[in-house]
């Protein structure tokens, strides 16, 4: 529920098809996410869940089917509209620029949404301190977790609403993964935000997220909450 329009979900996508040329791999996706939940998308490589996330920031447009964000239709706007009007996005594979640094870092994803305000919140050092020391260096000089924690925190720099995570735990260290899992679900409590993420560590769903959708060849072939994940879908349809 949110403020704006009660009952209305925070983010829905109807219908929605997407094609990489003349390779269909969207077939007709259908879903909702209310604020305050965590909702996460598993399935195995190359099923779509990459495309899905563009989609829904706006960096790749529907061939059909529709978007809505407060019960308003985005499905032709802009990326940088969307970040403006409280998208946050962390791609696959974090995508930091490696030779700008740390402070840097922050402050592009500022401009990139089109905010005046050039100053880094405050709130994005106290949620990853070791950014706040790191913030002269470059960020082709952070580990792989630090580097996972620039790309957290440059989209939580725009204040977004929905924070859409592409696969954030890959090749991340477990002190590291707990750490994010205990992050995500605190934005949430506490700064009432809602958060979709693409995620293949079964564990990590089942400790964090509330809601799952399993993909499979562009379509949903499981969906419930978390607690209805049962070992014979994650069989069939993760790679295990
Ligand atoms: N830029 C692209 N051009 C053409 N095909 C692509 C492109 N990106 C991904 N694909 C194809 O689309 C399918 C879905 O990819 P992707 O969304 O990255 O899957 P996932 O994130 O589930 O691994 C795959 O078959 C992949 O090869
Ligand atoms: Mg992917």
């Amino acid at each position: 529920m949110n403020k704006d329009n009660p009952g209305t979900p925070l983010l829905e996508v109807k219908e929605l098809e997407f094609s990489y040329g003349e390779v269909k791999v969207l077939h007709g996706l259908d879903f909702q996410i209310n604020k305050k939940t965590i909702a996460c998308v598993m399935g195995r490589n190359g099923v779509g869940k990459t495309t899905l996330m563009r989609n829904l920031v706006g960096l790749e447009k529907p061939s059909a089917g529709s978007i809505f964000f407060k019960g308003k239709e985005i499905t032709n706007t802009e990326g940088y509209s969307r970040a403006s009007s409280g998208f946050g996005y962390v791609p696959q594979g974090r995508q930091i620029f490696p030779l700008l640094t740390v402070e840097e870092n922050l402050s592009v994803a500022l401009s990139a949404a089109g905010i005046d305000q050039q100053t880094i919140p405050t709130s994005v050092y106290d949620t990853f301190p070791v950014l706040y020391d790191m913030r002269k260096r470059r960020g082709g000089d952070l580990s792989g977790g630090q580097q996972q924690q620039l790309a957290i925190g440059r989209a939580l720099s725009t204040r977004p609403e929905v924070l859409i995570l592409d696969e954030p735990t890959e090749g991340i260290q477990p002190n590291i993964i707990t750490m994010i899992g205990e992050v995500i679900r605190r934005l949430v409590e506490e700064n009432d935000m809602t958060i979709l993420l693409v995620e293949q560590y079964v564990d990590f769903v089942k400790e964090y997220a509330d809601e799952f959708l399993v993909m499979n060849r562009g379509l949903f072939v499981s969906k419930g909450t978390v607690d209805q994940l049962d070992t014979l879908t994650i069989n069939k349809h993760l790679s295990i």
